[in-house]
């Protein structure tokens, strides 16, 4: 794993950034695994941006979504469709029929999980993963206690993870308690995983995801079992990781040859 330490959370936006730019341009068709809540924002900022000086362009790539809150009508200013387009998708020129998540609307969810399995496999698989981490370890809506190997499903929010989303609700109670997300198996067919987190509210789940035992109590943990994981977190995020200063070290000392 290797974890990137900045100062500010704009620098850890201008580096998740320039990694998506770089897999946007190198790439004839990639595609991007997009996450939502509020860590990507600043990154997909940086996006609209190049996108805006014409230095990169969407127009070949794909974009899946992690998860979907369960119970929101389609059209919910909420829905994490609808949160992707307006802070990315509809700011650049990603075709619109190039945006994928799991149909939560089905009759059906079960099938509509497998199914969403069965077209993540058909695109290939995806180039690079961008995640979050939540206050209490979980990546995707894979809460504490999730298999390491779960595939995507259905899952009920902790109480704890319904309060940290409640700022974008009028109430706790709008808060959808039902996700559908991809499983952390799911997760690690990626074939580029980057995590990008800040403030000190991250600090305790980014050092045991990072550094804690693998373990189902912390799902970001089981990002230490793929092989090329990007960490990249502000000053605040990275205060609890016993490692911070050899990090540091390590990224100061990068060979040219060897981009992240
Ligand atoms: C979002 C997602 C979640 C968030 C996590 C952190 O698609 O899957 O894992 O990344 O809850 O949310 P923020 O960034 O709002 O702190």
């Amino acid at each position: 794993m290797e974890v990137v330490i900045v100062p500010t959370p704009d620098d850890a936006a201008r580096v998740v950034a320039g990694v998506m730019v770089r897999v946007l341009v190198t790439m004839p068709s990639p595609v991007l695994g997009l996450a939502t809540g509020s860590s990507p924002v600043g990154a997909y900022n940086v996006l609209i941006d190049e996108h805006r000086a014409g230095r990169v362009s969407f127009a070949h790539a794909s974009a899946v979504l992690l998860d979907e809150y369960v119970g929101l009508p389609a059209d919910h200013h909420e829905t994490y469709r609808t949160f992707i387009r307006r802070a990315l998708t509809d700011e650049v020129d990603l075709p619109a029929d190039r945006l994928f998540g799991p149909d939560v609307w089905a009759d059906d969810l079960i099938a509509a999980c497998l199914r969403y399995e069965h077209l993540l496999a058909e695109l290939g698989g995806v180039d690079l993963q961008l995640l979050g981490i939540g206050t209490d370890g979980h990546i995707g809506f894979n809460e504490p206690s999730s298999s390491l190997g779960s595939r995507t499903r259905i899952k009920t929010l902790t109480e704890a993870t319904r309060q940290d989303n409640a700022r974008f609700f009028p109430s706790l109670d709008a808060v959808p308690r039902h996700v559908v997300t991809q499983g952390l198996a799911t997760i690690l067919d990626a074939r580029h995983l980057i995590l990008v987190a800040a403030g000190h509210g991250k600090a305790a789940p980014i050092a045991r995801a990072v550094e804690g035992p693998l373990t189902s109590m912390c799902p970001a943990s089981a990002l230490q079992l793929h092989p090329h994981v990007t960490v990249v977190v502000d000053d605040a995020a990275a205060a609890d990781l016993q490692l911070g200063d050899y990090y540091r070290s390590v990224f100061a000392a990068k060979p040219d040859w060897q981009p992240l």
